[in-house]
């Protein structure tokens, strides 16, 4: 039966890799996505800003998309050490994950940032991977949904479509930790986002929703079959080409 959403697997290769380990991991996912010729699936690798053209370069004419960790709002201007979506874009990239727990731990991103990197993202042309999760805390206080609710509608431009926004659903006890949600619980936490989404997005149906946290080899095709989880945001795996190339299939 063919699917109404193509998955989309994106690797987060956070901050690992030096020039050499990353070309050898982009040719490794590269060589990979040219043999097995899907159709029917997009594989995305989102390597440290440093290496973004460098890994563009190296896995062109592949089918791997490229895309960037994080945005600053403005194109350019006074910003020290900050990377714009137009920079990325010119690298080479496609898409920008905007909103991963790790910044808005580290860097007290809060929605309305992320919703102004979503909306910087489509200026320069770029697809944002907007990223929304719960706590420990608020899982075990029964507020999953409300929180993933109240994110989506912080951090989700007006106007957006299935064409300009993917969302990641990545619980954040779950990020590098082995732990996932149960399937059930996975597939309650997207109907949930689709139905918000409902509400934000024309075309809600279409939009595609990652799940990720802690999907490895093993898990994904349990997780990645999940009702409406459309692939995978995938970390610590991403980082082993035979492994993310498995997740990959699997989806
Ligand atoms: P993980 O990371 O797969 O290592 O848990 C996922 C993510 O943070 O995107």
């Amino acid at each position: 039966m063919a699917r109404s959403r193509q998955p989309l697997i994106a690797g987060n290769w956070k901050m690992n890799g030096l020039r050499a380990d990353a070309l050898t991991l982009a040719k490794g996912v590269a060589d990979g996505v040219r043999q097995a010729a899907w159709q029917d699936r997009a594989v995305l690798v989102c390597p440290p800003a440093t290496l973004l053209a460098a890994v563009a370069e190296s896995v062109k004419s592949s089918g791997v998309l490229v895309g960037g960790q994080n945005c600053h709002a403005k194109a350019s201007g006074a910003h020290t050490g900050d990377v714009s979506a137009e920079m990325l874009r010119d690298c080479g990239a496609s898409h920008v994950i905007v909103g991963h727990s790790e910044r808005r731990a580290d860097y007290g991103e809060t929605d309305a940032i992320v919703r102004a990197k979503a909306e910087a993202a489509w200026r320069a042309g770029l697809v944002p991977i907007v990223c929304i999760g719960e706590t420990l805390a608020e899982r075990e206080a029964g507020k999953t949904l409300a929180v993933l609710e109240a994110q989506l509608r912080g951090s989700v431009p007006s106007g957006a479509t299935a064409a300009t926004l993917v969302v990641a659903y990545e619980p954040v006890w779950a990020i590098g930790t082995g732990k996932t949600p149960t399937t059930p619980e996975v597939a309650a936490a997207h109907a949930h986002i689709r139905g918000v989404l409902g509400s934000l997005t024309a075309d809600a149906q279409s939009v595609r929703l990652l799940y990720g946290g802690s999907v490895n080899g093993r898990n994904a095709a349990e997780l990645l079959a999940a009702g409406d989880v459309d692939g995978g945001l995938v970390g610590g795996a991403s980082l082993k080409p035979d492994e993310f190339l498995a997740i990959a299939k699997s989806a």
